[in-house]
């Protein structure tokens, strides 16, 4: 395998692809433009999701790029070798132009030639989509990777939750997939060893998406008019794949900053657990904030929203870096150091510079005004605490008057093997907005959440809402449209009349109840027959094929749906309908929030 620079690689999958006909376009900006339901751009195909639906792109019907991304879903496990709230993507698309037979030719191409990644042929293995009642096996693409040269037992069929990929946010364009691995010769784990287990055996690299779905509100999975190809190979995992290395933070991206870091703190990267996992951190999160702020539609950090989680990253930075005895002020050092790693790739860093180390600068300074102090004041609480559990007016004044986002006192509390009420943290949260000046902007959707978040938390409010409905006015009122945004949600249903006020309290007052029962959410995959016998509710027809996924909250709710949904009904907040309302002929439309 080749030891590949960053911009080497960059380089090589672009000519590629260019060489096949492809428009190579700009990456978009990292704050998505048509999407309520995310923060960020997650993925290279997610600016594109108007062309994967039919809109004529001005480059043509085959794209490739490199697109800047941001997943904070798993922002605690930032510190271990992999895990990036930053990343890049390497794409290439097909709007309706090639299919399966190209797309895995190329693919395979491209990772086995001398004059590309020149990865042996013996090192590879693929998954294939195995089929379910939304899509058939896929022989297709396994009998077109056979052709290319690789062997039938290394090519495995597995699930949707393997082998299906989208939509980005809770709907949109979809489909199966398959994915290409690095058998890295390590023993299987078991006999059943696959791509599909996390032994490490099979480091995944590339995803070639077959995307000929849209899933819609309801879960359902409508085809598309146009079969369109997504694909998506990360470039820090890729070159960390390729160059050997242990973590993508050793690969050359990080380079310079780590050497950065070093210098201003005088502690050495891998010099103990501890010590590497706060130079990750670092390292991951003012990348991520220099990206955030130097976009082109670039936020700065607030309370809510995108700006909320750039102020969360920064913060974090701030506490690791004083693991590191990082000098006060030298964020900025580091944020200059990826501006001009990234300068020829991404301009807008450079052209936003000044005002990266500003806001830099100027955030840093807030939090480090109240970090110790808070810190102080969090030891004192934990000292004196009886139990295990952080009570939310704690946890607020330490948010309020010392700046801890409540994440962070999360982390700090798990560090000491305690937990915070979140719920009562909310409440002193909410009690307070009250009191502050009404209009003001401060606010944070549902309580903490990212867009992504809530709107999944409405999602569950709507199968108690459902079933809410059923219970009080009548068992025939079923779902007849439902709509969800980061800020509430609409649910429509057949019902003949306007409901009665003391109905509509009925109905909040049931899904209160379940909310404060903090029931688990589950979900098992069965027939459509056993979901029937189950007592699911939901709508039968066919196009839900045999197997379907239903979700159940207590003896409330049991709903087939596609998902996604809160963990717990805990996590929703307070119920409050907003509006109650006509919305066609025998159809009344509830409007609805989470507070
Ligand atoms: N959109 C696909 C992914 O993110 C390619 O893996």
């Amino acid at each position: 395998m080749k030891e590949l620079k960053s911009e080497e690689l960059r380089a090589l999958y672009l000519g590629f692809f260019k060489d096949h006909g492809h428009g190579v376009i700009p990456s978009a900006s990292l704050i998505p433009e048509n999407d309520p339901t995310v923060l960020f751009t997650t993925a290279g195909m997610h600016p594109l999701v108007p062309y994967l639906l039919g809109e004529k792109h001005p480059a043509g019907t085959r794209l490739t790029d490199v697109q800047k991304c941001v997943r904070t879903g798993d922002i605690d496990d930032v510190g271990d070798n992999s895990h990036c709230t930053f990343f890049e993507m390497l794409g290439n698309w097909s709007l309706g132009d090639y299919f399966k037979k190209e797309a895995i030719a190329w693919s395979y191409e491209f990772l086995t030639s001398e004059k590309y990644l020149g990865i042996p042929v013996e090192k590879l293995a693929v998954s294939v989509f195995e089929g379910d009642a939304d899509a058939p096996r896929d022989e297709e693409s396994a009998s077109i990777w056979a052709a290319c040269g690789i062997p039938t037992d290394k090519i495995f069929y597995l699930p949707k939750k393997n082998n299906w990929w989208g939509p980005a946010g809770i709907t949109g364009p979809c489909g199966p997939d398959t994915e290409m691995f690095i058998d890295t010769g390590k023993p299987k784990c078991s006999e059943n060893c696959s791509p599909a287990c996390d032994c490490g055996k099979y480091l995944e690299i590339w995803n070639d998406v077959f995307m000929q779905y849209f899933k819609n509100a309801e879960g359902k999975f409508e085809p598309l008019k146009q079969k369109n190809v997504d694909t998506g190979m990360g470039l820090e995992r890729t070159l960390c794949i390729l160059t050997g290395k242990n973590s993508v933070y050793e690969t050359d991206l990080f380079a310079d900053a780590r050497a950065k870091i070093e210098s201003l703190t005088g502690k050495a990267y891998g010099e103990s657990e501890e010590i590497t996992k706060a130079f990750r951190i670092v390292l991951d999160h003012m990348r991520t904030a220099t990206f955030i702020l130097g976009d082109r539609k670039g936020v700065t950090p607030s309370n809510v929203d995108q700006g909320y989680v750039l102020r969360r990253l920064i913060r974090r930075a701030v506490r690791y870096g004083r693991q590191l005895d990082l000098p006060e002020g030298s964020l900025g050092e580091i944020a200059s150091v990826y501006v001009e790693k990234y300068a020829n790739v991404y301009p807008e860093l450079v052209e936003n510079k000044q005002k990266i180390l500003e806001e830099l600068a100027k955030e840093e300074q807030k939090f480090s005004r109240t970090l110790k102090s808070g810190l102080k004041e969090f030891e004192r609480t934990v000292s004196r605490l009886q139990g295990t559990e952080i009570d939310g007016q704690t946890a607020f004044r330490l948010y309020d008057t010392f700046g801890f986002p409540v994440e962070i006192t999360q982390e700090l509390a798990k560090e000491k093997g305690l937990t915070v009420d979140i719920e009562g943290f909310k409440a002193c949260f909410q009690q307070h907005q009250a009191k502050s000046a009404a209009g003001s902007e401060q606010h944070f959707k549902c309580g903490l959440a990212d867009n992504q978040e809530a709107t999944t938390r409405l999602h569950t409010a709507t199968h108690l809402l459902h079933a809410a409905l059923r219970k009080i006015l009548s068992p025939d009122c079923a779902q007849r449209g439902s709509n969800i945004t980061a800020e509430r949600l609409r649910f429509d249903f057949n019902f003949g009349r306007p409901m009665t006020k003391e109905e509509i309290t009925a109905v909040e007052a049931f899904v209160n109840e379940a909310i404060q029962a903090k029931v688990p959410v589950t979900m098992e995959e069965m027939t459509v027959e056993e979901a029937k016998a189950a007592g699911a509710i939901g709508l039968f027809e066919s196009k839900y094929g045999d197997k379907v996924k239903v979700y159940t909250m207590g003896a409330y709710s049991k709903e087939i749906c596609g998902g996604p949904h809160a963990e717990n009904t805990g996590d929703l907040g307070t119920f409050v309908i907003t509006k109650e309302q006509s919305s066609s002929s025998g159809v009344r439309r509830i409007k609805a929030e989470l507070k």
